[in-house]
């Protein structure tokens, strides 16, 4: 029994709670909640053509950007038998969804839900997917990592600012409930889809801070009670992610759907947060010139709605002048377009396993345009600078390990049960 420093709060105990993820689990939430939280019941007809039109529907900070829901869950799903899906198989998933939407709003308050099929599950069928979408098979993106290839058929992805509803749906989604917020489910995955493996997490100011007792971070409590992440800065400023037009795709059978990766990173902060002062770490983060002027104070909220990336000096004049290259500096280099990121974050912390991790989720036109991103965080260029090595100087790269990656399609909401490929 590991002994806990502070006694649990309720945030405490609820995202525990998505990580246990059972039923018990979650009538014990639900009873902290004093029969749960008041969520209003939804309708298909608000639930966006675009499964990943969130942004509309999320809260907002008081410089305007759009706020992640606080609780998530990844539920990842094999077609339970050999070959491409039913007509049947198709409408039990779709009345599944389609319940899920019908018993919680769309929104942070409410549920948003995305379904996503891998590369893998389009070989169950003798055509072969469209071209007009870029699904290609995961793949080791640096020449430093090792991964291990996710190949589930499916992965659905629930998210609310509510513990007990993340948890409620995915038991719904499975079959172990009949209901979901009151409402009757007109259908569930099981007998079509196993589950087998779910991720969970959390992001949102307290939530790292509380849940900082474990491998990966360093005694003392060096997460801030205001940190949305464990690594102490806020991420996603409105400039400096891709719109969701952006990372729609445009034409064919799939147009208004979207590609995802999600990768599994495990953090080891020791030295981040031992050996470095928030000096430093502003530098490794943003960039070196963001150290000196002091642009970033605390998480991160002096920045507003804009990570001023123009302020940073090109990479490779920062390894020349400080020895050091900051993570957000390299990405905004190579992966950008008309002066925006090309890949749309929405990433979230996570306890998985006892382990400090990260689940990097995030959507893009081309699962090329996520490729792209990762090569100008690699940095390898910068290695040229004897200061800088692979790993050390380089960004964040000394203290984030990939253990695991998957690419997805995201279709329309209204080809979003087993879709056929063409
Ligand atoms: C532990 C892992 C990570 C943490 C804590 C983290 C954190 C951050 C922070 C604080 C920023 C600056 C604020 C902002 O623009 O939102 C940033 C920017 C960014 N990060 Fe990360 N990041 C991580 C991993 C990644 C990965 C794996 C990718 C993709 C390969 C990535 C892509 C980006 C992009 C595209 C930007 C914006 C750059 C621009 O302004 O053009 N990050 N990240």
């Amino acid at each position: 029994m590991v002994e806990r420093r502070t006694p649990r709060t309720r945030r405490e105990f609820m995202k525990a709670a998505v990580a246990i993820g059972s039923a018990s689990a979650l009538s014990a939430c639900t009873e902290r909640l004093d029969g749960g939280p008041d969520v209003q019941t939804g309708s298909l007809a608000d639930v966006p053509e675009r499964q990943h039109a969130w942004n509309a529907f999320l809260a907002r900070d008081d410089h305007g950007n759009a706020v992640a829901p606080r609780h998530h869950v990844v539920a990842l799903f094999d077609l339970a038998h050999d070959g491409a899906p039913t007509q049947d198989d198709r409408e039990q998933v779709a009345a599944a969804l389609d319940s899920l939407n019908r018993a919680y709003e769309w929104s942070n308050e409410g549920l948003l839900v995305t379904a996503g099929y891998s590369p893998y599950y389009f070989e169950r069928f003798d055509d072969a997917l469209s071209d007009a979408v870029d699904l290609p098979k995961p793949k080791a993106l640096s020449p430093f990592e090792e991964p291990e290839l996710d190949d589930p058929d499916l992965v659905v992805h629930l998210a609310s600012d509510h513990a007990p509803v993340v948890l409620e749906a995915e038991e719904a989604l499975v079959g172990n409930r009949d209901a979901a917020n009151g409402v009757e489910m007109a259908g569930s995955f099981d007998g079509v889809l196993d589950r087998r493996e779910r991720r969970t997490g959390f992001v949102g100011a307290g939530l790292p801070a509380e849940n900082q007792d474990v491998d990966g971070i360093p005694d003392g409590d060096p997460v801030s009670e205001e940190s949305p992440l464990f690594m102490g800065f806020k991420s996603g400023f409105t400039k400096n992610q891709a719109s969701e037009d952006r990372v729609t795709i445009q034409s064919g059978p799939f147009a208004e759907g979207t590609t995802q990766h999600l990768s599994k990173i495990r953090l080891r902060l020791d030295d981040w947060y031992g050996e470095q002062d928030h000096e430093a770490r502003v530098a490794e983060m943003f960039c070196p010139a963001h150290a000196d002027s002091g642009k970033v104070e605390g998480t991160g909220e002096s920045l507003g709605d804009d990570s001023a990336m123009d302020d940073c000096q090109n990479p490779a004049d920062s390894a020349t002048e400080y020895g050091r290259v900051g993570h957000s500096q390299k990405m905004a280099t190579d992966a950008r377009e008309d002066g925006s990121p090309i890949i749309l974050r929405r990433d979230f912390d996570s306890t998985d396993g006892g382990e400090a991790g990260l689940h990097f989720l995030a959507v893009h036109r081309e699962i090329g345009d996520f490729e792209t991103t990762r090569k100008a965080m690699n940095g390898e260029q910068y290695t040229d600078n004897p200061a800088v090595r692979q790993r050390v100087n380089n960004g964040i790269l000394e203290y984030t390990f990939v253990r695991r990656r998957g690419n997805y399609l995201l279709p329309p909401r209204s080809k979003r049960a087993l879709p056929e490929p063409r």
